[in-house]
């Protein structure tokens, strides 16, 4: 079957990524080629080598997890030389996830990936494990509105902002974006969550609060990619609790143009090959969603 799509001008083999933070480039082809998918979506990547926040990081709830990884990684340099020509060199289309600090940070990395041979940008405006930047942009028009525009200024990239649910209208910030010049949007990130140790009553995760993902959230993302993809002109890569093809295909009838297989691929490291795989039967099933 035909299940090739176009994104911001980019063609993609079919409409499943990977869901930043969840793929692996040293694991995930262990189980699949990465090739396959339409897209592999990275780690968030900042200036400098990040150490991440303090163990234990992560907690498991009802219907999902919450992780306050805290976006460790090793940096922009070391992320070029080896995890994308790796995944470059094995036919893999790749979206680096961008993070920062502060908007330098951002703009550094921008400008550092504008000259390598990535496929496209995700900024990730919209982290809740991070102090100063991530979520703190991306619940703010204005600083959405601003960093998207300094962005595609200095690149010829594909831009896509990865909106957080963290806010009172989800269709404010994305309307920021698109104005800002963003070629796409992803949403959702985590919601904001904590569990309570009952022995020593105190926060399970040594940062506190979490971020909330998996079947859980799934509602909350499909009515957001549902008014959010009514409200702007350019595509939505949607996420949030797909662990089937089902999952994925209603993500289709809410208006995304891609989806992004995330916490499913923790539990089952072939989850996003088996969803496009069942996305097809569901396509066979019902029809090609019309966008
Ligand atoms: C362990 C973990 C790490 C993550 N790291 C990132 C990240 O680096 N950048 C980002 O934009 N989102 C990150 N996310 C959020 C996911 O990309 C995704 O938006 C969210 O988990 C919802 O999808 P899901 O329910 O399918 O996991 C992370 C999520 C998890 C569970």
């Amino acid at each position: 079957m035909e299940m090739s799509i176009e994104i911001a001008g980019i063609r993609w083999k079919n409409s499943i990524t990977t869901a930043a933070g969840t793929f692996s480039y040293k694991d995930s082809p262990k189980y699949y080629d990465p090739a396959l998918l339409g897209a592999v979506t990275t780690k968030g990547v900042s200036p400098e080598r990040w150490a991440g926040n303090e163990i234990p990081r992560i907690a498991e709830v009802t219907s999902g997890m919450l992780n306050a990884v805290g976006l460790e990684n090793p940096g922009v340099d070391v992320y070029i030389e080896n995890e994308l020509q790796i995944l470059k060199a094995a036919g893999a289309t790749v979206i680096a996830n961008v993070a920062g600090h502060c908007k330098e940070d951002y703009l550094t990395v921008v400008r550092k990936l504008d000259i390598t041979n990535v496929d496209m940008l995700e900024l990730n405006v919209s982290c809740p494990n991070v102090r100063e930047g991530g979520m703190a942009f991306g619940v703010d028009p204005d600083a959405v509105y601003g960093l998207t525009q300094e962005i595609k200024a200095i690149t010829a990239k594909p831009v896509i902002v990865k909106l957080s649910p963290n806010v009172t209208d989800i269709c404010k910030i994305a309307a920021a974006a698109e104005r800002g010049g963003a070629d796409a949007l992803s949403l959702i990130n985590t919601l904001v969550g904590m569990r309570i140790d009952l022995k020593t009553g105190r926060p399970i995760l040594a940062n506190g609060t979490g971020g909330l993902s998996g079947p859980a959230i799934k509602p909350i993302a499909i009515s957001m990619v549902y008014r959010v993809s009514r409200s702007v002109g350019i595509p939505i890569i949607g996420m949030g609790g797909i662990m089937t093809g089902e999952d994925a295909y209603e993500f289709l009838l809410a208006g995304a143009t891609a989806v992004a297989v995330g916490t499913a691929a923790l539990i089952d490291p072939q989850a996003p090959v088996r969803v496009l795989h069942e996305l097809e039967a569901c396509i066979e099933k019902y029809g090609k969603p019309v966008e």
